[in-house]
């Protein structure tokens, strides 16, 4: 071997090392942007401000409160049952309703309905709502967290796109169709 084919062949080496580096560094690259840019682009896949169907106004009785889910509407098709997400409705008189994040305003810990008490009751840190979800006691320091609703058809709609979180305003107690988040 000549010092000539030596260095050509040193040469080409360093040339596919850097070729290969680049695929890597490209493949690593990609997800990472994808995650980056994920909240831009799926807002604007999805239509985030869409009205999601919680089901017909028969699930839901007068005087009652009843667990619902609705589809969380940035999903992903491999999110499978992850992608549903539970809510309380509570059908006040057939004409109101209220439909409260299933997650407790303290630190968001899902909430349990008791019927008998007529309370819901959060298991991590003992807070307690009524059943108008404003807060009775724990540590929330406010009310739970409201969806706004539609009726239409005969079927009740919410608006999920702005997903409640933990600090926001003190709820707004003023009306059914107000969202409190
Ligand atoms: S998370 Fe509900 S009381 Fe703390």
């Amino acid at each position: 071997m000549t010092a000539e084919n030596g260095i050509s062949r040193r040469a080409a080496l360093v040339k596919l090392g850097i070729f290969l580096n680049g695929i890597v560094g490209a493949a690593l690259a990609v997800p990472i942007l994808r995650y980056l840019l994920s909240p831009v682009t799926r807002e604007r896949r999805t239509g985030y401000d869409s009205w999601l169907l919680l089901g017909g106004l028969d699930q839901f009785p007068a005087g009652q409160t009843r667990l619902a889910t609705y589809k969380n509407p940035v999903v992903n098709a491999w999110d499978g049952e992850t992608g549903d997400i539970a809510c309380w409705v509570r059908n006040v008189d057939d004409q109101k309703f209220q439909v409260f994040a299933i997650n407790c305003a303290h630190l968001g810990c899902p909430v349990r309905w008791f019927a008998q008490s007529n309370l819901f009751m959060c298991p991590c840190h003992g807070g307690a709502y009524y059943q108008d979800g404003s807060r009775a006691s724990g540590p929330p320091e406010r009310g739970l967290f409201q969806y706004r609703y539609k009726v239409e058809g005969g079927k009740l709609l919410i608006k999920a796109g702005e997903m409640p979180t933990p600090g926001q305003p003190v709820a707004n107690k003023a009306g059914g169709k107000t969202t409190c988040a």
